[in-house]
């Protein structure tokens, strides 16, 4: 498969987005982690996780140990897989969702993390939010102490506007090496971070790329466009919204989420599909 790079790893331009495997309506162990191999089978060399992708606190970290596991469990060569986690998101005893940026809280849960993913270090930690109550060069901060100290091998911020993300650069310098921002047909507005990655040659990591979207449609109000260019190559619609998203930018690797090995192997397709100047320009425009 077609290779992109995030910071001086060298991944494949699609990666696997783990949420589905550990969030509401997730499907079994058994078919989760034959989601996870279909995709190293496809190719895929980059894999998103975060502690908070479980259904409550009780399991906290739910989808890096199963992605641990199935690591574990591939006969394949896995030595080129990135695994890139996130901290400063959780999940209550109820399932609700909270930010938690404050750096003494922002280490414990690096160091959890580490645990569950194993080996001495994580190749990509990313801080899932900017959390409101705690300034975000402060959050920030901490991660730059957690590469300096070893314990993370390249650093990534999510969920982030332009200043923001001037800000972490500003900080962070070359540990930063990913931007993961919602980014699909139907979600165009961080576009601005988009090229400023770009410029910066930060990996930017299309999160929800397909819209969030569950098996076919939900690609918006630009599904037609989509949809049409799909049928003339006899390819899905969310190949070709992949490819599209691939298209904008060198520096762009999408984490489409699977939670079967049907979809991921489609998604992986995507690398290798050569969208034409006039395909692209229609769908940048839809
Ligand atoms: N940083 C953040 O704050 C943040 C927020 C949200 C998500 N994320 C990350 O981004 C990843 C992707 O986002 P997402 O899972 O919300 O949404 P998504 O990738 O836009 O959509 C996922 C859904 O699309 C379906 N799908 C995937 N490939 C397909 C294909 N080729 N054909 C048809 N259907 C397909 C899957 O269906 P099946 O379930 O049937 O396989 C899955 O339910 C997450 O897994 C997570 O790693 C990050």
């Amino acid at each position: 498969m077609h290779n992109r790079r995030i910071g001086s790893a060298t991944v494949s331009a699609i990666g696997l987005g783990g949420m589905p495997l550990s969030i509401e309506g997730r499907p079994d162990e058994e078919r989760a982690v034959a989601t996870i191999h279909a995709a190293l089978d496809a190719g895929i060399s980059f894999i998103d996780t975060a502690m908070s992708y479980c259904l409550n606190s009780s399991e906290t970290g739910h989808n890096e140990s199963l992605i641990a596991r199935a690591l574990a469990a591939y006969a394949g060569d896995i030595s080129e897989v990135l695994v890139g986690t996130k901290g400063g998101a959780a999940r209550g005893a109820d399932g609700s969702w909270s930010f938690n940026g404050d750096p003494a809280t922002l280490r414990k849960a690096c160091e959890d993390s580490l645990k569950r993913l194993g080996g001495d270090s994580i190749g990509l930690y990313q801080l899932h939010v900017p959390d409101p109550n705690v300034p975000y060069a402060d959050s920030v901060g901490a991660l730059r102490d957690l590469y300096d100290a070893g314990k993370i091998r390249a650093v990534g911020i999510s969920n982030v506007n332009l200043d923001q993300l001037r800000d972490a650069h500003a900080i962070l310098g070359e540990r930063l090496v990913s931007v993961q921002n919602n980014f699909s047909p139907a979600v165009r507005d961080s576009e601005p971070q988009l090229r400023l990655c770009t410029e910066l040659g930060i990996a930017f990591l299309p999160y929800s790329p397909l819209g969030g979207i569950s098996r076919a449609g939900g690609l918006g109000a630009s599904h037609a466009a989509f949809a049409r260019i799909a049928e003339e190559h006899g390819v899905s619609p969310q190949q070709i919204c992949l490819a599209w998203e691939l298209a904008k930018s060198p520096v762009v690797v999408p984490i489409p989420g699977s939670s079967r090995p049907t979809t991921i192997r489609d998604s992986a397709a995507a690398a290798d599909l050569k969208l034409t100047e006039a395909e692209f320009a229609e769908l940048d425009a839809a």
